[in-house]
């Protein structure tokens, strides 16, 4: 076969369509060989950047004719992996291990990774080392080029590895595939300069960079014209947003913007750092009819010195400040929050300050996580690493507290009637659909499959801690 690169447009995004087809033409003359259509699979670790990163994916392996399927022993097979902590490492590996038993029987399977764990030099290194049957492995600032990176992968033999230390590149208009037809993620930006003493992700995702808000404004109209009605605005730290173009907006101007898109009916956006959420965005929201009433906030600690090891540039009290703020601005909005356990030389003293901080604000949600040392972080070296035991204990204290906070609040809701945008048929209830409100919350009630998609009003009739039982007025 000939490579015919040297032919490639060097101009993205047409480099990318240009491989899309080169890639296309390979699909179809080995569906015909093999008399069956050539599949692909996708598994998505991590947050929601990732999962928007796999529809950027899925786009490109549609787009060349493969078909997506949900069994692993596809023709191409590809994890976009997260290493924000360490067990999401070791799932990978586990599940490296059944791949190969796939690819003994499939010989012609490839296999990719891709994402934040592929930053890591370390990972590289073992990959190459102990698990030489992956055939492609890339990173996080070069996914726009996939399409290249998989003609290449299907024209070799050799494992393919091409992992970039940073970027300031942003592509945009290439094909992307939604998990859902009537709600999206749209990046806003890329990488984070916080540099949270714990946290990989700025090592992985790079420096900030912040997207045009007219490449922005436009992915949102054409996907409002598809028939998105909910958008879910996404980066590291979103209230940085703007910071670094070349005319500089705040998030709130962008939020504002957003907001006369016709057509569009919500506005979500994940993750806000506590040290720059400003007064200006709680005016926006709470003006707002389509910015959803849900605020995602990490607290991390609730002890201010162990908020200054770990570089977050707010106390315990300037966080209470602002939520308590918040609250007032809007009182049914839900709070949610991530809180971390033993980070190094936190005393128990210091975990009673995030108890404390939890029993006041009451949050409606919060993720809990214990500190994993992340190789490369200032933390890592920290002395002072809290022994398991002690860790666990703080941990299970915490979940208690904090789930029994949360059914506490979601009784708040429980009678009132909601807007709920149906998502999906309930797997385990016949005749049942699933939908959520704007706070995040979800409610499940009798309905057909003809319902998803569309936003309706359900009265909450019994809350089951986590979610309601509901029923569509009309
Ligand atoms: N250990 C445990 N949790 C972490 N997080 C980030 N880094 C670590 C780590 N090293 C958590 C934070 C962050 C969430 C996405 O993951 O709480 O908000
Ligand atoms: Fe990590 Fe902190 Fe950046 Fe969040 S803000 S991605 S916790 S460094």
């Amino acid at each position: 076969m000939i490579d015919r690169k040297e032919n490639a447009p060097a101009a993205e995004p047409e480099r990318q369509y240009y491989f899309i087809e080169k890639v296309k033409e390979y699909v179809q003359r080995e569906s015909g060989r093999l008399g069956r259509p050539l599949t692909a699979n996708i598994t998505t670790f991590g947050c929601q950047m990732n999962a928007r990163d796999s529809e950027k994916l899925s786009g490109i392996l549609r787009e060349a004719g493969y078909e997506e399927t949900g069994r692993e022993d596809a023709d191409f097979v590809i994890y976009n992996t997260c290493t924000v902590r360490e067990n999401a490492n070791l799932r990978v590996y586990g599940r490296l291990g059944v791949l190969h038993g796939y690819k003994r029987k499939n010989p012609h399977m490839k296999i990719a990774l891709c994402g934040c764990m592929m930053q890591e030099a370390t990972v590289v290194d073992k990959l190459q080392k102990s698990y030489r049957f992956v055939d492609l492995i890339f990173g996080t600032h070069n996914i726009f080029k996939f399409a290249e990176l998989l003609y290449t992968t299907l024209m070799s033999d050799r494992m393919i590895i091409d992992i970039w230390k940073d970027t300031d590149q942003i592509v945009e208009d290439l094909p992307v595939e939604r998990k859902y037809p009537f709600k999206s993620g749209v990046n806003i930006m890329f990488g984070c300069n916080n540099f949270c003493s714990y946290c990989i992700v700025p090592y992985v995702r790079g420096r900030e960079r912040s997207r045009d808000p007219k490449d922005i404004l436009r992915e949102m109209e054409s996907l409002v014209a598809d028939g998105v009605k909910e958008i879910m605005l996404l980066g590291q730290n979103v209230n940085s947003y703007g910071k670094n173009l070349e005319e500089p907006m705040t998030f709130a101007q962008l939020l504002a913007e957003a907001e006369k898109i016709e057509g569009l009916e919500r506005i979500r956006f994940m993750t806000s750092h506590p040290k720059d959420l400003s007064d200006e965005l709680i005016e926006v929201m709470a003006r707002s009819k389509k910015i959803c009433r849900h605020l995602h906030l990490p607290l991390q600690s609730g002890s201010s010195r162990i908020l200054k090891v770990m570089n977050r540039h707010y106390t315990k009290e300037q966080y209470l400040e602002l939520a308590e703020k918040i609250r007032k601005a809007m009182p049914d909005l839900a709070l949610t929050t991530d809180i971390i356990v033993g980070f190094p030389g936190e005393t128990e003293e210091d975990f009673l300050e995030t108890l404390d901080v939890v029993r006041q604000v009451r949050y409606d949600s919060a993720f809990t996580f214990i500190y994993s040392k992340r190789t490369g972080t200032p933390a890592a070296v920290m002395e002072d690493q809290i022994p398991e035991d002690v860790v666990k204990d703080r941990f299970d204290r915490l979940l208690k507290e904090v789930q029994e906070i949360s059914k506490e609040m979601a009784l708040r809701f429980a009678g009132t009637v909601q807007t709920v945008l149906v998502e999906e048929k309930n797997s385990q209830m016949e005749g049942y659909v699933t939908g959520r409100l704007g706070n995040n919350h979800v409610v499940h009630f009798p309905g057909g499959e003809e319902l998803i998609g569309q936003l309706l009003k359900v009265r909450l009739d019994e809350c089951r801690g986590f979610y309601y039982m509901g029923t569509a007025e009309e």
